[in-house]
């Protein structure tokens, strides 16, 4: 990938408004190239050595981010909508503004939503050829019996062409429930699925017989929700957690 870049795309790219915006912050003497001000909005620079100043702040370019945010209920899996607030705007320092969230969960869904915008990246995980795994924690009306979770193991008939690929059930009953995280009074199973139809979770349960009263991604593609993430919360991914993801390509 070249390492050069327009000076209006460099700004534009760094959340600095639009192509025009940027354009008329350079034609104002707002940005510095190398110390220098510089009013040629088509001036080529190295995007990685040299040094933009806007309006006297350092600005680093920055080709990708990778965010995990822990999703809360209420907020629209999308880069914009007429009604809701999206993921997007609980991202408040984000560089890019090209980032978009990596497939959906529905609104009253929450858990791990991976942000970014590297869209190589983005089709790996949500390929159905890769049967990236994602889990699921699941709390439903009733009980998840052992019936029960054969059937959603096996696949289950939810009204598509064909029924659902085989998936993993752990029902998290009373007796071995240590962890502080479930809570012993409510029907809680986590499953893991391979693919990502439209509201699968939620018609895979109904179709044994349960509903769905809360749902929670855990992880995907080996990638897990910190839990020290308050609902609502983000952070940049690390370096391993990255490279953990591309390993799917
Ligand atoms: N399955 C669902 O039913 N909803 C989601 O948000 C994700 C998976």
């Amino acid at each position: 990938m070249s390492e050069m870049i327009r000076l209006d795309k460099f700004l534009a790219d760094m959340s600095a408004g639009t192509r025009s915006q940027a354009k008329e912050l350079i034609s104002k003497g707002k940005v510095r190239l190398n110390g220098n001000i510089v009013k040629d909005a088509s001036v080529k620079l190295n995007k990685n050595t040299d040094i933009v100043e806007i309006e006297g702040v350092k600005t680093k370019y920055c080709e990708y981010e990778y965010y995990m945010l822990n999703k809360p209920a209420g907020v629209v899996s999308a880069t914009e909508d007429k009604n809701d607030r999206t993921v997007l705007d609980l991202l408040t320092t984000k560089a890019r503004k090209d980032l978009f969230p990596v497939g959906r969960l529905d609104k009253d869904t929450e858990g791990l939503l991976i942000i970014t915008n590297d869209g190589e990246l983005s089709h790996m995980l949500l390929s159905p050829k890769k049967h990236v795994n994602k889990t699921y924690y699941v709390e439903t009306d009733i009980y998840i019996d052992e019936s029960m979770s054969r059937l959603l193991e096996n696949g289950v008939d939810i009204g598509d062409a064909k029924p659902t690929m085989r998936a993993g059930v752990k029902v998290i009953n009373q007796k071995n429930n240590d962890k502080a995280f479930y809570d012993s009074e409510k029907n809680v199973s986590l499953i893991t699925l391979t693919e990502g139809r439209f509201h699968q979770v939620k018609r895979m349960y109904q179709a044994v017989g349960a509903k769905v009263i809360y749902l929670k991604r855990i992880s995907m593609g080996g990638l897990k929700l910190d839990e020290r993430l308050k609902s609502g919360e983000y952070r940049p991914l690390t370096d391993e957690e990255i490279q953990l993801l591309k390993k799917i390509r």
